[in-house]
């Protein structure tokens, strides 16, 4: 009877235990560890590191801790991610649209190359795109309309072609687009008129 009493006693405890550690593992898997390996995409399109920026973005520390990254305090989600001035050289991974509580992608001054990977528009709490001075190609994906938050593109000093897409008309909270140095052409779309925070162009 003891026992018993002992056994029933255990069970919301035990329920308890198991829906934390479910819980935990379902935290993990969905938002912790999608974050750890879109960085360990980015890592692996990167030919070139001369400065060794990416070594500290190994198993034995938190990616939270790695070189340039940046996380909340509440969720350990990336948020930021500075690379800036770094002299690394690859492209931009697309599975960098995994990064979904990412707010700030500075990436200027730096040797990227290929295209700026459409999956950015993923990103629907980035604010700041910044990227200028690489070298980067192919035309300026219309999905970056997507990430309806951004205010602030730095694309200039780059390789890129094609039209400017209509479709960044739709961003109204944009305030800045640097997109100068390119070899861009057929000049500023109509859409361009509604934005009406942009403040230099
Ligand atoms: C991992 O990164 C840390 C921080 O930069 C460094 O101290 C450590 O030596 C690195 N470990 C390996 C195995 O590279
Ligand atoms: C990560 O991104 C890739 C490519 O964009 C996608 O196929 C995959 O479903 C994403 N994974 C998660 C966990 O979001
Ligand atoms: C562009 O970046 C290179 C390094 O990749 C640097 O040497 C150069 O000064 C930068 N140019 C400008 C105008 O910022
Ligand atoms: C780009 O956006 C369209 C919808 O506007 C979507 O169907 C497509 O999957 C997006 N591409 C990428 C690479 O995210
Ligand atoms: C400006 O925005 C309005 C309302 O969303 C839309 O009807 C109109 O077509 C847009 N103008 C251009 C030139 O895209």
């Amino acid at each position: 009877m003891k026992l018993s009493c002992k056994y029933f006693a255990r069970i919301p405890a035990i329920i308890f235990l198991f829906q934390s550690c479910t819980g935990l593992a379902a935290y993990t898997m969905g938002g912790n560890e999608t974050d750890r390996l879109a960085l360990l995409e980015f890592k692996a399109k990167i030919t070139d590191d001369p400065v060794g920026v990416l070594k500290s973005w190994n198993k034995s520390i938190h990616f939270c801790q790695w070189r340039g990254v940046t996380c909340g305090r509440r969720h350990q989600r990336v948020t930021m991610l500075d690379l800036h001035s770094k002299k690394l050289v690859g492209s931009i991974s697309p599975r960098i649209g995994n990064l979904t509580f990412l707010r700030v992608l500075q990436l200027e001054e730096n040797g990227f190359n290929h295209e700026i990977p459409p999956e950015i528009g993923h990103l629907r709490r980035l604010q700041t795109l910044s990227q200028s001075n690489n070298s980067l190609s192919g035309e300026i994906p219309a999905n970056l309309s997507r990430s309806s938050n951004l205010m602030y593109i730095y694309a200039g000093r780059n390789r890129l072609a094609g039209k400017i897409p209509a479709e960044l008309g739709s961003l109204s909270k944009l305030k800045y687009l640097a997109i100068y140095t390119n070899s861009l052409s057929g000049g500023i779309p109509h859409s361009f008129g509604n934005l009406s925070s942009l403040e230099c162009f």
